[in-house]
């Protein structure tokens, strides 16, 4: 897990977060390949993508759609752990994903995506 760490790490560092100052990233494992994200924050505040989709996304994107594991790295006192709507997200690609959060100072957690999300609404609900 230390390269997905480290990734996250290094994509914190381009984060856009003018507003809250909360530089967040996040990295996934899938298909063997690591893909990086971070927060990007806007003007009209509502608009903003946190770093964890914006690293699924990118995996998507480039042609990976089952996500194995994600990092997400903070500056806080305590690992972050990651909002509502990207729990919903990484539901969709990585169900049962391990899901680690740290912090830059080396504090880390780790959990799966069940554990964080139970009784989940997925695709197979639309069947
Ligand atoms: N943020 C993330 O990137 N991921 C999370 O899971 C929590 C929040 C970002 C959004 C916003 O740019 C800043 O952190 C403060 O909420």
């Amino acid at each position: 897990m230390e390269p997905l760490i480290d990734a996250a790490t290094e994509a914190r560092e381009r984060a856009y977060a003018p507003y809250s100052h909360f530089a967040v990233g996040a990295a996934v494992l899938a298909g063997g390949r690591i893909f990086a994200g971070c927060n990007v924050e806007n003007a009209s505040y509502g608009l903003t993508m946190c770093a964890e989709r914006s690293a699924i996304f990118a995996a998507v994107a480039a042609g990976e759609q089952r996500i194995d594991a994600i990092a997400i790295v903070t500056a806080a006192d305590s690992p972050t752990p990651p909002c509502g709507a990207c729990r919903q997200v990484l539901r969709e690609f990585g169900p049962h994903a391990t899901v680690i959060s740290a912090t830059t100072a080396g504090q880390r957690t780790q959990h799966t995506l069940p554990q964080l999300l139970p009784d989940s609404f997925g695709p197979d609900n639309l069947t």
